[in-house]
């Protein structure tokens, strides 16, 4: 055989195995492990590692066509507009995650817990999706809900505005005094 024969049928071999992969996600990746190293394995807590900039452009996205589309419109959170929903979920059962809140986050994003002295309660507790969705938006920064609306989900109004502290906010973000994550005291102010 001539030589661009066998480069020729050695790229049709490469391209099938790529498209192979697609429909077999595991044996795919291991295949391509071989081929190149930048292919990590798939555990999928080493493809999320913070230290490589947060998520890697994961061209094996193994999700792709087994589930739902995603529609892009207002705020996409980048892992699920990538349709990597196994780097939350584990994939043989989409309603369970591969860990609980908040250290599902802190796979990709930075520990709050190491940025303040003091954290506000539901971050603490690890229910960060009661205030972002961790799919999509149609707000900035995927919050469910903004202005006061957000923090009168779990804080009474009526008790919050009878604080003195609280008089004559007209025209005041909460979050332009506290910091919706934590700060130095209890009081979590920015
Ligand atoms: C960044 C992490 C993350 C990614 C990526 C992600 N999910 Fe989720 N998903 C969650 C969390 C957390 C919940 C639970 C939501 C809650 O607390 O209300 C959830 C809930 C769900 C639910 C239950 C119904 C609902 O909407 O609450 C479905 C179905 C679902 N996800 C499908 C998907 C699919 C399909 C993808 C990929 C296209 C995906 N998810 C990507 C974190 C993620
Ligand atoms: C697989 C990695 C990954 C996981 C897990 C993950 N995120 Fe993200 N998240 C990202 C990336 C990537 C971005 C885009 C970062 C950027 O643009 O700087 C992002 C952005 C965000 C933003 C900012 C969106 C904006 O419009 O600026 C919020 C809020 C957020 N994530 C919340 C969460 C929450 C809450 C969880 C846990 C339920 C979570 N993320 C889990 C990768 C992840
Ligand atoms: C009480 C509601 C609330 C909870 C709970 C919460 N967040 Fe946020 N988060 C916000 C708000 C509000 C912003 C926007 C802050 C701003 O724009 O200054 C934000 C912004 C962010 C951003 C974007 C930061 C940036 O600078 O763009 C990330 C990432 C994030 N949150 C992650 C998390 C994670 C992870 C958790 C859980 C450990 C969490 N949040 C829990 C309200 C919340
Ligand atoms: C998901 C529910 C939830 C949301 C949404 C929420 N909080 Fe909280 N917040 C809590 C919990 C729980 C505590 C802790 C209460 C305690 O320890 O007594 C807390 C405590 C606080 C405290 C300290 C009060 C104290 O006496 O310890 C402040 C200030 C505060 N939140 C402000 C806000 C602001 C501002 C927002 C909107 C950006 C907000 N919260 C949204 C649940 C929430
Ligand atoms: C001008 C700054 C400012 C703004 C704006 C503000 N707060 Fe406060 N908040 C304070 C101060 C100061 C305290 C009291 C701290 C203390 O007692 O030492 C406080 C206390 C609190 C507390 C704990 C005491 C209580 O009343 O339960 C909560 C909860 C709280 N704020 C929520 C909110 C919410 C929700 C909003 C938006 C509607 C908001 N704050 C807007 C300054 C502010």
């Amino acid at each position: 055989m001539k030589l661009p024969d066998k480069i020729c049928l050695a790229s049709i071999f490469i391209v099938g195995m790529i498209l192979f992969s697609q429909c077999s996600p595991y044996a795919g990746k291991s295949v391509l492990h071989i081929f190149f190293d930048g292919v990590p394995e798939t555990d999928s807590t080493s493809l999320l590692s913070t230290d490589q900039g947060g998520i890697q452009a994961d061209s094996l996205d193994y999700s792709k066509g087994i589930l739902a589309s995603v529609e892009p419109e207002g705020f996409i959170h980048y892992p699920y507009g990538e349709r990597e929903c196994a780097s939350c979920h584990n994939e043989q059962a989409l309603g369970t995650m591969i860990e609980p809140q908040p250290g599902l986050c802190y796979i990709c994003h930075e520990d709050l817990a190491e940025q303040y002295n003091y954290l506000h309660g539901p971050v603490a507790g690890g229910y960060c999706s009661a205030c972002h969705d961790p799919h999509k938006s149609e707000h900035e920064k995927l919050l469910r809900y903004t202005g006061e609306a957000l923090c009168f989900y779990c804080h009474e109004a009526e008790s919050v505005l009878q604080n003195e502290m609280h008089e004559g906010l007209d025209g005041m973000l909460c979050t332009d005094c506290h910091n919706p994550h934590g700060g130095e005291d209890k009081y979590i102010f920015q």
